[in-house]
């Protein structure tokens, strides 16, 4: 599969050594993609935990009708572009003597609809109730508190807060997506600090664009054990070779503020890309990743999808995991879970649905969360 794609080898080393050994991997390779994205496709963050971050929250015991204790937190922070917040939702389960809880972090793309503090609106995008009745604390954020989803020049959210250039954006400077993954980085901060949550036991999810993102997320900051992309598509979990439906120039000029400028030279070039897309799935690697595609999102490509997954098994296989192996793309409603490894193909469009979220904690239960 790697070699129909001429995909770059994901064990090669930019100097053309072969990596052999975990040891080269982790002190050689796993940096050296990181550094290819962060030039390449979503940009270098100016800052990783702003020494002024802070948390506010408050706490409302007997919510979802007294299963769970809800908290909102502030996460604020300063730079010299000025303050910010990002707003934390989150629902913990409570149950006499048990706990701290492994937790599910949504970067939620859709706005305030889907995560209702109160409840009154229930949501199949972020089914809070169910994942607290699984045993899950669930916690999501919007990432337009990071940063607002329109092309800007970068001006807003904390682009404008931490950002400080001597004259032109560089090419190379953060973008959108990598805004966003930074606030789920700072959420897990939060987490950390949370005696309720089990830290070592965090999953970071988002579908489509905030899969995207969760990916780049889960790809930097080891301290997600779980990585979950639902239908992320296009320079989430598709590979960019041979892709179908959204192409790099598709997504390059009707989301110009997504990726940082270097991207747009590959526009029409995907070939010349000095990664694709299996090489940020590998550096989540050894900790577990889920993918999910729905079978009518075409844009997304289900293929290219499942085809960069398995383009990551040979890194799971250098630490001792089998990943998925070299299962055969499934048929609709046929989840796969293997070592590390999970894959669901959904019958239908591109949404985040109550189907998805029960397979993640499928997933999860299976050993990647508990
Ligand atoms: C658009 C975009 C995709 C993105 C999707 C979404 O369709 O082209 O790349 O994933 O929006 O976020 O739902």
């Amino acid at each position: 599969m790697t070699a129909e794609r001429g995909l770059p080898d994901v064990l090669r080393g930019n100097n053309g050594e072969r990596i052999e050994s975990v040891d080269e991997w982790r002190s050689k390779r796993r940096p050296e993609i990181l550094a290819l994205f962060r030039t390449y496709v979503y940009g270098r963050e100016p800052i990783d935990r702003p020494a002024s971050l802070t948390f506010e929250t408050a706490v409302t015991p007997g919510m979802l009708d007294g299963r769970a204790v809800r908290k909102q937190v502030d996460i604020r922070f300063e730079g010299p572009g000025g303050r910010g917040t990002i707003r934390l939702l989150l629902f913990v389960p409570d149950e006499e003597g048990k706990g701290p809880y492994p937790a599910f972090l949504l970067l939620n793309n859709r706005g305030a609809l889907t995560t209702d503090p109160q409840r009154q609106v229930g949501s199949p995008f972020w089914p809070a109730e169910r994942i607290v009745a699984r045993g899950y604390a669930a916690a999501v954020l919007d990432v337009e508190d990071a940063d607002p989803d329109v092309d800007d020049g970068h001006r807003d959210g904390v682009h404008g807060i931490f950002d400080r250039f001597d004259g032109e954006r560089p090419a190379d400077a953060w973008a959108t997506i990598a805004a966003w993954a930074w606030a789920a980085r700072r959420a897990m901060d939060y987490l950390e600090t949370d005696p309720d949550i089990d830290a070592g036991r965090v999953a970071v999810a988002g579908h489509s664009r905030g899969g995207k993102a969760s990916l780049w997320a889960g790809a930097l900051d080891e301290r997600f054990a779980l990585v979950v992309s639902n239908e992320s598509g296009s320079t989430g979990a598709a590979l960019s070779r041979g892709k179908r439906g959204e192409t790099v120039q598709a997504i390059n000029d009707r989301f110009p503020h997504w990726f940082n400028r270097n991207y747009k030279s590959f526009n029409g070039r995907e070939e010349a890309l000095p990664v694709d897309q299996h090489m940020l799935i590998a550096a989540v690697a050894p900790r577990a990743v889920y993918v999910a595609s729905a079978d009518r999102d075409e844009w997304a490509d289900p293929a290219s999808e499942y085809a960069a997954l398995l383009a990551a098994v040979p890194v799971y296989r250098l630490h001792g995991f089998n990943g998925l192996g070299d299962a055969p793309f499934p048929a609709p409603e046929s989840p796969l879970i293997g070592e590390r490894m999970g894959y669901h193909l959904r019958s239908g469009v591109h949404d985040l649905t109550a189907y998805d979220w029960e397979r993640f904690m499928d997933f999860a239960d299976a050993g990647a969360l508990k």
